[in-house]
């Protein structure tokens, strides 16, 4: 399977967002990535259940939703309502995690789960077999645009170890700071899913962008 490329809408022009939805649409990205911050798991808010309606009625792809919120079990039917496909929660934000991938699958969305950079990917031991996503966050949660932290690349590797040992389906998934100078060495390392917010959405022309992530290896 080639790499899957998510932009993160959170670095779109909210004043032109239909414009810049069809213009993921009409590229090789495969996925959206809709970042859900609430100012309590993370220092700022981004947007909440209205703008992702909005979103989704114009989105022709896979909708990857990523809660950076505290109690997100409080929300999961919400989401499948609204028409989330993949919903990942953060390890730092769930108590019963076990429980919480149970309740996204039951509501029919695949599961996900989000590890901050200090939290080893070893938490995953006893849940991995139920995941359908792993997402590596590759800066600190709460902000676009932020520089790449190199230590992502250990963690891959070593999750990649853990997905092959235990025989996992589920899909490596980078996020924050992913450019072209970090994208090739990732894939390598065995990442599935490149999300990539300013490096798309602040380049010149966005789907030459995603393209061009999207063949990163030659
Ligand atoms: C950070 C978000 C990311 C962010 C990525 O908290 O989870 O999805 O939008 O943006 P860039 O690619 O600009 O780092
Ligand atoms: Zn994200």
């Amino acid at each position: 399977m080639s790499n899957l490329i998510a932009p993160s809408i959170l670095a779109a022009d909210f004043a032109n967002l239909q414009r810049d939805i069809e213009m993921v649409n009409n590229s090789e990205a495969d996925w959206f990535h809709i970042d859900i911050m609430d100012g309590v798991f993370v220092p700022n808010i981004s947007f909440g259940m209205p703008v992702l309606k909005a979103i989704t009625k114009h989105a022709k792809k896979t909708i990857d939703v990523h809660l950076m919120i505290v109690n997100p079990d409080q929300y999961i039917q919400t989401f499948a309502d609204l028409g989330a496909n993949i919903l990942t929660v953060h390890y730092e934000a769930c108590t019963h995690l076990d429980r919480t991938i149970q309740a996204i699958k039951m509501a029919g969305m695949k599961a996900g789960v989000a590890l901050n950079p200090h939290t080893p990917i070893a938490v995953l031991e006893d849940v991995i077999e139920e995941l359908d996503v792993v997402c590596i966050m590759s800066v600190n949660p709460g902000f676009g645009g932020q520089s790449f932290i190199g230590n992502t690349y250990k963690k891959v590797a070593q999750l990649k170890h853990l997905i092959e040992f235990t025989e996992s389906k589920c899909l490596i998934e980078i996020d924050g700071g992913v450019t072209n100078l970090n994208a090739n060495t990732l894939i390598e390392a065995g990442a599935n899913v490149l999300v990539a917010g300013s490096y798309v959405f602040g380049s010149e022309n966005p789907t030459e962008t995603i393209s061009d992530l999207k063949n990163i290896i030659q």
